[in-house]
């Protein structure tokens, strides 16, 4: 298909219009607008913001109560199957049974999902040593560690080599090693396997090092969209340390206002100064200097995911 300006039409990998979904008691997605390109997005809102309930209606599983949603061009609402067909899901809970080997299962999934025995077998094999399952896939998952349990879960969603996976928080109940582990694993999908991956958490700051784009939720709102980078853009700010008489800092806030920049203090007795040109942070040195104070830090202020929730107004949410 071709635009009108003879640009290729790329059809988005999710895209969600007005998206609502009302339970008895509360609203779960309140007229969600969202679309999801190729790559890594990040999902992330605190506990109860909408994101499995997301998921699932992206899945065809749960109906929406209004608006529409379309997932590779598919609707939800009347082609389920053919976006299970082509979408790879890890749900948020435990779910898998205890008495059945990684292996067993995957392969399994993999005959489910169209693939014949030899070929589910090999595709098992691969998935289970692409999310670092060795000798153990072939023990009951019974015994597994959470980390053990949220890998095989992991190769499940792959088994059957989908275009997209959506990742209902993987890192749940990892320790910080494992959590870091599993975000590489997420990262290794979208970049070297080039399968686009939607993943959830509610923890602020985890997905930024992982996703290409961040969709933030807050209360089944849509609180902001957009590239991890201009999350974490500089925000035109220096913050600056200096070292000298007890307030130091004061002298140096004085001299920086008198010098016509704006400059207010920042925490831990540090200046935030706003960049007016390039030549602002020279201005900060000299007038350090002048003042007879040593400098002891000036680094570009960045913006991070918690911010935003910050700025937006966001109540009970788990900075990392
Ligand atoms: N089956 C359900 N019945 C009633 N309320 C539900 C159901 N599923 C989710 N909810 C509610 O919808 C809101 C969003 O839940 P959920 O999508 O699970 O959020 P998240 O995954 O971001 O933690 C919560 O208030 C939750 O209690
Ligand atoms: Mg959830």
């Amino acid at each position: 298909m071709e635009g009108a300006e003879g640009a290729p039409v790329v059809t988005p990998v999710i895209e969600t219009t007005g998206l609502t979904k009302a339970y008895p008691r509360v609203t779960a997605l309140d007229h969600l607008d969202v679309t999801v390109g190729a790559g890594v997005t990040g999902l992330v809102g605190a506990n109860g913001a909408g994101k499995s309930t997301l998921i699932k209606i992206l899945l065809g599983l749960v109906p929406a109560t209004s608006g529409s949603a379309r997932v590779l061009g598919h609707d939800v609402a009347t082609e389920g199957t053919a976006i299970r067909s082509l979408v790879g899901y890890m749900p948020e809970h435990d779910c898998l049974p205890s008495d059945v080997s990684a292996s067993d299962l995957v392969v399994h999934l993999g005959q489910m999902s169209g693939l014949p025995y030899a070929a589910a077998r090999e595709r098992a094999s691969d998935v289970l040593r692409h999310v670092g399952l060795a000798e153990e896939r072939y023990r009951v998952m019974g015994g597994y560690s959470t980390g053990m349990k949220q890998r095989a879960k992991l190769a499940q969603a792959l088994v059957h080599d989908p275009r997209l996976v959506l990742l209902d928080e993987p890192t749940n109940g990892l320790d910080p090693s494992s959590r870091d582990d599993m975000l590489s694993l997420v990262r290794k999908i979208g970049e070297e396997f080039g399968i686009a991956v939607l993943v959830t958490s509610h923890l602020l700051g985890e997905l930024e090092r992982v996703s290409d784009h961040v969709v933030v939720l807050d209360s089944g709102r849509l609180l902001r969209s957009s590239a991890t980078s201009d999350f974490l853009h500089a925000t035109g700010s220096l913050l600056v340390e200096v070292q000298g008489p007890h307030d130091a800092d004061r002298l140096l806030g004085q001299a920086l206002v008198d010098a016509g920049l704006t400059a207010r203090p920042a925490e831990g007795s540090m200046i935030e100064v706003e960049v007016r040109d390039d030549h602002t942070a020279d201005l900060v040195r000299d007038l350090t200097v002048d003042l007879g104070l040593g400098l002891v830090r000036m680094q570009e202020r960045h913006h991070r995911i918690e911010d935003v929730f910050r700025e937006g107004g966001a109540g009970s949410v788990q900075p990392v």
